[in-house]
């Protein structure tokens, strides 16, 4: 069976990794890059260090508004997918990438398969809830993460190819956590004490856009006065220069570059506390056992919350300084996320394409 993967942003470099390792096994996959992320610190890093292969396109789609970055996607996967008349296409998550990926296969009766289907965060501002929403409702096969997301897809009226797989970052997470343990000198790198610092990551529009909300994040942060190393997305980097909050950076944050992920992984794994308004990050740190601040009024991950791990506190200062001071989660840590997604997704897709 032949399969085109569509990855643009970092967090579906992570996603694709274990599933590509699985499908290729006895399957063949063009892998196309839509270059929506291209920073070597928000790219290459990733297609190194987790050993996915070399994309055999690169569509160099780049930044712009949503319509530019879709569009450009769209038209450049269009002519992929003719030229190269995959059984199917699959998608990750709900970037510009994804939605792109999905709409031009859809267009061309190319049956769409959809890892992470069922999210939903009920807020139509975010760009990635319009994105999921639009995909998952044009998808063939539905991959669910959680039962959370298979009901949302029920509510929608969505129940046929829809599968509750777990979640494949867990497996990216599981393969590299020992490689991070050995390789990384993150710690090290920053004097960082295991246990008694925090790691910050912002990059959602509603925070980045929002000079209030940058600031009371900022300060909260300050104010608590721990160490806390904070990789500086791009586009949180460009605003906090424009808006001169670089300058103004408290002593306890340690600002650095995008990280890798093994970096990643062992600077969240000794962390006191996570903060951010990441998916992903939510994820893991729950799926390492550390506490997570959401500076979200909402969240996709609710199982986090409802397991008392994981807190949303928007971008409230008092509520981000009670929590960095005083959040205990409880002493049970459920086994949330499944395992092995990777492998059940390809075994799925082959099923499929033998019309089983
Ligand atoms: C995108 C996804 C978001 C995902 C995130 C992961 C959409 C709508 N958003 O958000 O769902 O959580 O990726 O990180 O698809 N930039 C660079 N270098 C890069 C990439 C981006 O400088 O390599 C800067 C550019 O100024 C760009 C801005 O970051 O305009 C935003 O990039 P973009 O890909 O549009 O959205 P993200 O905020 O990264
Ligand atoms: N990540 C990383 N380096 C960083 C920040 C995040 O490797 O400096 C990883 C993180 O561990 C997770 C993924 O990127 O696996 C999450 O991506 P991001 O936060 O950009 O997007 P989201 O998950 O919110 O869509």
């Amino acid at each position: 069976m032949k399969i085109v993967s569509i990855v643009g942003a970092r967090p579906q470099f992570i996603k694709c990794a274990p599933v590509s390792r699985e499908f290729r096994r006895e399957h063949q996959e063009v892998l196309v890059h839509t270059g929506q992320h291209y920073d070597p610190e928000m790219s290459d890093v990733f297609f190194g260090e987790l050993e996915i292969p070399k994309p055999d396109y690169h569509l160099g789609t780049g930044s712009g508004s949503h319509g530019k970055q879709t569009g450009e996607c769209l038209l450049k996967i269009e002519e992929v997918l003719l030229k190269e008349m995959p059984d199917l296409v699959l998608v990750y998550g709900d970037t510009n990438s994804t939605l792109a990926g999905g709409l031009a296969a859809a267009k061309l009766h190319v049956p769409v398969a959809h890892v992470e289907a069922g999210l939903r965060s009920f807020d139509r501002t975010m760009p990635e809830e319009v994105n999921r929403v639009l995909v998952d409702h044009l998808s063939d096969l539905l991959f669910c993460p959680t039962r959370t997301a298979v009901d949302n897809l029920r509510t929608e009226g969505i129940t046929k190819g829809v599968f509750l797989t777990g979640d494949v970052m867990v497996d990216a997470l599981e393969y590299n956590r020992g490689i991070a343990r050995e390789r990384s000198m993150i710690l090290e790198r920053y004097s960082l004490i295991s246990g008694r610092y925090l790691v910050l990551t912002i990059h959602r529009p509603s925070n980045t856009d929002n000079r209030k909300h940058m600031e009371n994040i900022i300060q909260a942060i300050g104010e608590c006065g721990l160490p806390t190393l904070f990789p500086v997305h791009p586009r949180t980097k460009k605003y906090l220069i424009s808006s001169g909050l670089w300058e103004r950076m408290p002593g306890n944050i340690i600002t650095c570059e995008p990280l890798g992920y093994l970096d990643m992984l062992a600077a969240m794994g000794s962390a006191g506390k996570i903060l951010t308004d990441s998916g992903g990050v939510q994820k893991e740190a729950y799926l390492l056992s550390v506490p997570c601040i959401t500076l979200r009024e909402n969240t996709e991950w609710v199982e986090t919350v409802e397991a008392g791990w994981n807190v949303l506190v928007g971008a409230d200062r008092k509520k981000i300084e009670a929590m960095v001071k005083d959040f205990l989660p409880p002493g049970e840590h459920p086994d949330l996320f499944r395992r092995g997604a990777s492998g059940r997704i390809a075994e799925l897709i082959g099923e499929y394409g033998n019309g089983v």
